[in-house]
């Protein structure tokens, strides 16, 4: 049988929204906050809960490599993440799975169009908290393999018109893994629209009397990308990357919404906007596209 994605989503990782929700595996505990995204994650989840599927295949700003793209390849994760910048919101004990045959594949489909991979095998090796917390956010309880995709630079280190092509051929590369491991695949970009963001914190960081807009022009551009969401212009929302990243200083620098459109072919149907809403000033929508 050949393999297919059966849903795309955008799919932020603000570690505020898992501190928020007080999961088991977060110490930092909250008084709740930011629950316009929260429920924008439950629409999400219900749609995975009615989806039959194999495997989570996530691409994640937050493990960035310079010398072209890793791939998680050790069966078994486990530790604790702390992000860097907010260690009082977010120290999480993970404990994953990776479907390391579908990385391999993915590494064996990329060797042979010379594109610059990696499989990272370290046991030892600390998953970043883009990956965890897209990851927890679409699927709480981890009852279904990852693979975790890094974000090789592209865009800082050269510029958005090289990220383009870059993801155009990860996205080919993706696909043609997909699809001969006969796998239902579940695709996650793990990022935000604009990335302008506040440089103090409220006292207590889940006081939303302090949540706001950042910035009116960046807040255009995010409902520039999400109409076109909404209208099926996939396609669309590609070419204007390169002057979305630059202008709203957007978390698509990772190419994670590139790689997630292409890999999906562009798809013409609607999208469904599952929420919108600001996390320390920045823009995150969750996004699906139901490909069934
Ligand atoms: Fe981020």
């Amino acid at each position: 049988m050949t393999g297919k994605i059966v849903l795309g989503a955008l799919a932020p990782h603000p570690p505020h929204l898992v501190y928020a929700e007080n999961p088991p595996q977060n110490e930092p505990k909250a008084e709740g906050g930011w629950e316009t995204l929260r429920w924008g994650y439950d629409k999400l989840r219900a749609s995975l809960a009615k989806l039959d599927y194999d495997v989570i295949i996530v691409l994640s700003p937050h493990w960035r490599t310079y010398v072209g793209t890793h791939v998680l390849a050790h069966p078994h994760f486990k530790g604790l993440s702390v992000d860097p910048v907010f260690p009082h919101l977010f120290r999480y004990n993970y404990d994953l799975k990776v479907d390391v045959a579908l990385a391999e594949a993915l590494n064996a489909e990329a060797q042979k169009t010379g594109y610059p991979m990696k499989l990272m095998k370290n046991p030892d090796y600390r998953i970043d908290y883009g990956t965890i917390v897209s990851c927890h956010l679409a699927n709480p309880k981890w009852d279904k393999p990852i693979v975790a995709i890094s974000s090789h630079s592209s865009s800082a280190y050269f510029s958005p018109d090289v990220m383009q092509e870059e993801m155009l051929a990860l996205a080919k590369i993706t696909r043609a893994a997909i699809e001969k491991s006969g796998k239902k695949v579940v695709l996650l970009a793990s990022n935000s629209l604009s990335h302008r963001h506040f440089t103090k914190e409220p006292p207590l960081p889940e006081d939303m009397s302090h949540e706001h807009i950042y910035n009116h022009s960046q807040y255009l551009w995010d409902m520039k990308l999400i109409e076109l969401f909404k209208a099926g212009k996939s396609k669309e929302v590609f070419q204007l990357m390169p002057d979305f990243t630059e202008q709203a200083i957007g978390e698509t620098d990772s190419g994670a919404l590139s790689w997630l459109l292409a890999t999906m072919n562009f798809p013409t149907k609607p999208a469904e906007v599952h929420a919108y809403g600001t996390v320390i000033g920045t823009g995150n929508a969750i996004v699906e596209w139901s490909l069934t």
